[in-house]
C-alpha cells in the first residue's frame, strides 16, 4: 500500500483552489482537512504503523472531508440532514476527480486507493456497521484513524471558539445560550448516542461530543483527549442543579471509563 503524500497534497490544493478560499466557512474546512492530517500523523507515530500504512492513513485524514467543499458551494450549509451525505459526497469526487484522471496514476496505488475511498465515506457516519460489502477489513483501521483524528480536531477547535467567544459562527444553527434538548436526553439516555437532528443548541453539541468518546477507536486518541482537558470543559458546560443531566453525565463518564478499558488492547 502506497500514497505519495507530496502528490496527494497537491491535488488536494489545487481541488479547494477551485472554491472561494476568501469564504470563512470554506477557508475554515480547509485548514481542519490540515489539521485533522497533522493529528492523523502524530496518532500514526504513536501507534507505529508501518511508513506505507501511515502514508496512506495520513492522505486519507487530510481528504476526508473533501466532500465539504461542493456541498457548502451548492447547499450554503454543513448539514447533511438538509442537502447531502459529505461522506459519500467526497468519495464521489475523489473516485471521479482524484483517482479517476490518469495524471494522478502514482499518487496512490490500488490499494491505497481503495482504503481511502473507504475511510472517506465512512468518516461521517454515526457508527461503523459490523459488515457491510463497502466496508472491507482492510480499510477499517484507516476508517478507525480517519474517525479519531476528524473527533479530536473538531473537540479542539469547539473549545477554541467557545474561548474566543466565536462559536456561534462556527455553529450557525445551535443557540448558544439555550438548554438541552429534551429529546436528545431523551435519545442519549436511551442509545448513548445522539443525533444532529434532535440538536438545536451549543449544549446539545457538546452533549454529541461527549457521546463520540465512546466511539474513539485508539487508547492514544482518548489519552490525547483527557490530557487536553476537553472533556471536563464540557461537563462543567452543563447545569449543575439539574438532576436528570447530572445522572446521564455520571453514565456517560463510567462508560468512558469501561470503553478506555476496552480500546486499551487495539
Ligand atoms: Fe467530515
Amino acid at each position: 500500500m502506497l500514497a505519495d503524500l507530496v502528490k496527494v497534497k497537491a491535488w488536494f490544493d489545487g481541488y479547494v483552489r477551485s472554491f472561494d478560499l476568501s469564504v470563512p466557512m470554506i477557508r475554515m474546512k480547509y485548514e481542519h482537512s490540515y489539521d485533522v492530517m497533522r493529528v492523523g500523523e502524530a496518532l500514526t507515530k504513536t501507534l507505529a504503523w508501518p511508513p506505507n500504512d501511515a502514508a496512506v492513513g495520513i492522505a486519507a485524514c487530510l481528504l476526508h472531508d473533501t466532500g465539504r467543499f461542493s456541498q457548502y458551494r451548492d447547499f450554503g450549509t454543513y448539514n447533511d440532514g438538509a442537502s447531502v451525505d459529505h461522506g459519500d459526497c467526497g468519495y464521489e469526487t475523489l473516485r471521479r476527480e482524484f483517482f479517476g484522471n490518469t495524471i494522478n496514476a502514482d499518487s496512490v496505488d490500488d490499494e491505497g486507493q481503495k482504503v481511502i475511498l473507504q475511510a472517506v465515506k465512512w468518516h461521517n457516519k454515526k457508527s461503523l456497521p459490523e459488515l457491510h460489502p463497502d466496508l472491507s477489513s482492510d480499510a477499517l483501521l484507516f476508517c478507525w484513524l480517519a474517525r479519531d483524528a476528524d473527533k479530536l480536531d473538531v473537540f479542539r477547535l469547539v473549545r477554541r471558539r467557545m474561548d474566543e467567544g466565536t462559536i456561534g459562527g462556527l455553529l450557525p444553527r445551535h443557540k448558544i445560550g439555550a438548554p438541552l434538548s429534551t429529546s436528545l436526553l431523551e435519545e442519549v439516555e436511551t442509545f448513548w448516542s445522539g443525533s444532529y437532528k434532535n440538536a438545536s443548541s451549543l449544549q446539545d453539541f457538546l452533549l454529541i461530543q461527549l457521546t463520540w468518546t465512546l466511539d474513539i477507536n485508539f487508547a492514544p486518541s482518548l489519552q490525547i483527549l483527557e490530557k487536553s482537558g476537553v472533556l471536563t470543559h464540557i461537563r462543567d458546560c452543563f447545569p449543575k442543579d439539574d438532576a436528570r443531566v447530572q445522572t446521564l453525565l455520571e453514565g456517560l463518564f463510567v462508560r468512558i471509563e469501561e470503553h478506555k478499558r476496552a480500546i486499551a488492547e487495539k
